[in-house]
């Protein structure tokens, strides 16, 4: 077996980097792996306008470490007060991809989401009608689904609907977690795709409960059964161009994970392509890596493949058991594993 990979550089179609001191702590890890990513909007108070996009893509590029590229694509938070002007406006700016839809409630930083799709049905109209992308975080949110059952539920119940009222609007169903996503997307037109993350390929939902309660693990959607990890692993590796990356590294501080009402979100940035070259190994599919990882998601999204390259090399590593941030900690995904694939540092 080869021991080096070379891919085209990759970029995150999906990825939290927070405010202030957190930011300036995680944005290196993501910028020493990728070349770009879709930032997603969930700050307190969330990212809804363009001005305030644009103000946090600064914030963002003055935490880049020097020597280093990496462009920031930003996304809307849409909320039932979204206005079809600033989707007007965002459809215009080479920085703003996609506005993305929270169900209020469905997860980290969603209270200001959405509360009812009839709310922004105006605001869908102005994204078909200017081509920008609908992020979709699909979860039902009614107390009576089962946890575990949300995804289908709300493909089923909202997003069906959804893109047959409105046949041309892009979507990118985000950090997918189910065959029924799997199908659902692989049944949809070419303008329907969908992002996925290193857990929903890695672990199962045995996965959080191993040796006892493993707060590091919860992200959501949250961890599905084995089949459905399966069926992930197979879309990501078939080399169709709906499946691509998005890690949805969400980074918490390590004291509001590790609590009696712990938050959702792992944080995978710190090894994220080598998790990613992980499962694809083990699919025996890492011809297929480039596609998923570096190709998909800018043709999806119509911006230039990346031209720069980066290489795997096959060395065991261990993922830090924790990385500092301003006196405080974020405890990464797989902390502590040893990993079978490592980047090597450009320059
Ligand atoms: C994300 C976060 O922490 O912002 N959490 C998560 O579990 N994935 C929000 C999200 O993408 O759902
Ligand atoms: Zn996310």
């Amino acid at each position: 077996m080869s021991a080096i990979l070379t891919l085209p550089q990759p970029d995150d179609w999906h990825l939290h980097l927070r405010d202030a001191e957190l930011l300036n702590s995680v944005v290196p890890f993501s910028a020493r792996q990728f070349s770009r990513a879709l930032v997603m909007p969930n700050l307190q108070p969330p990212v809804t306008t363009c001005e305030q996009a644009l103000a946090y893509r600064q914030r963002i590029l003055a935490a880049v470490p020097s020597g280093q590229a990496f462009n920031p694509l930003m996304t809307l938070y849409l909320t039932d007060r979204t206005n079809p002007l600033d989707i007007t406006h965002a459809a215009l700016s080479e920085f703003i991809l996609a506005a993305k839809l929270y169900p209020a409630g469905a997860t980290t930083h969603s209270e200001a989401g959405v509360t009812a799709i009839e709310r922004i049905e105006p605001v869908l109209d102005a994204m078909q009608e200017h081509g920008l992308v609908l992020c979709v975080h699909g979860e039902a949110t009614h107390a009576s689904v089962d946890v575990f059952d949300r995804e289908a539920a709300f493909i089923e119940q909202i997003l069906t609907p959804l893109v047959q009222r409105f046949p041309t609007l892009k979507v990118v169903l985000e950090h997918i977690t189910t065959r029924e996503a799997v199908e659902f997307v692989e049944n949809s037109p070419a303008h329907i795709a969908a992002t996925i993350t290193p857990q929903h390929l890695l672990y199962n939902r045995n996965t959080l409960f191993q040796g006892g309660l493993r707060p590091h693990y919860y992200c959501l959607p949250v961890l599905k059964r084995e089949t459905h990890r399966q069926a992930l692993l197979t879309a990501a590796t078939s080399g169709n161009p709906k499946f691509f990356l998005g890690t949805d590294s969400a980074p918490h501080r390590r004291q509001d994970k590790e609590s009696a009402c712990g938050c959702a979100g792992c944080f995978s940035a710190p090894a994220a392509l080598e998790l990613y070259a992980e499962a694809f190994e083990h699919a025996g599919a890492l011809d297929r890596l480039a596609g998923f990882a570096s190709h998909y998601g800018a043709d999806f999204y119509g911006v230039a493949r990346n031209t720069a390259t980066v290489t795997l090399v096959r060395e065991n590593w261990q993922v830090p058991e924790a990385i500092p941030c301003n006196g405080d900690t974020v405890i990464p995904l797989a902390a502590g594993d040893t990993l079978s694939w490592r980047l090597r540092d450009s320059g």
